[in-house]
């Protein structure tokens, strides 16, 4: 066989990969649009754990800083009210960063919509033929 074909044969089957698994992506891959987008509140919330620089302590998914801890779940683990104590009053090792009540508002809506896009670290997932990882919760 002559090295022209192939090559050819092996480039039509990577297309062939790539379509198939493009539109299986684009139909049903992910999770993603079970997610109501955010609304103009939580997206505020998003800009002042920005302005504050959250980030410097704490991680979502496990990136950040390491002084605080992750706080992707913290909502649903421990209610708004615990969130809210936290950043109202700040403790002995975090500050008050004197947020306005409105900012307050804000960010802990934020905290709320990050819990809703999964958990971490995962529990109870599974690596599925097509490479995605499940979790139970998932509603895929
Ligand atoms: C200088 C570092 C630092 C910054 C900046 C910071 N935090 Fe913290 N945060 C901490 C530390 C340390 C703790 C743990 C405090 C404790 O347990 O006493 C904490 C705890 C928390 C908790 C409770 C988490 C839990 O699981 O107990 C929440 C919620 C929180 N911070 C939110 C925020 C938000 C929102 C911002 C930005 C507006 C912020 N933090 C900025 C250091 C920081």
């Amino acid at each position: 066989m002559a090295p022209g074909i192939n090559n050819r044969v092996i480039l039509g089957m990577l297309g062939v990969a790539f379509v198939v698994y493009t539109a299986f992506v684009y139909t049903s891959g992910t999770a993603a649009e079970h997610l109501a987008p955010m609304n103009d509140n939580e997206r505020a919330g998003a800009q002042v754990y920005q302005d504050y620089n959250c980030v410097a302590c704490h991680q979502f998914y496990g990136l950040g800083g390491y002084m605080g801890p992750d706080l992707t779940n913290v909502i649903s683990k421990r209610g708004d009210a615990y969130a809210r104590a936290f950043i109202t009053a700040g403790t002995a090792t975090m500050p008050n960063l004197g947020l306005a009540e409105d900012e307050i508002d804000a960010v802990v809506a934020y905290l709320a919509f990050v819990d809703k896009t999964g958990t971490y670290p995962a529990e109870n997932y599974e690596v599925q033929w097509y490479g995605f990882v499940a979790q139970e919760d998932d509603p895929q």
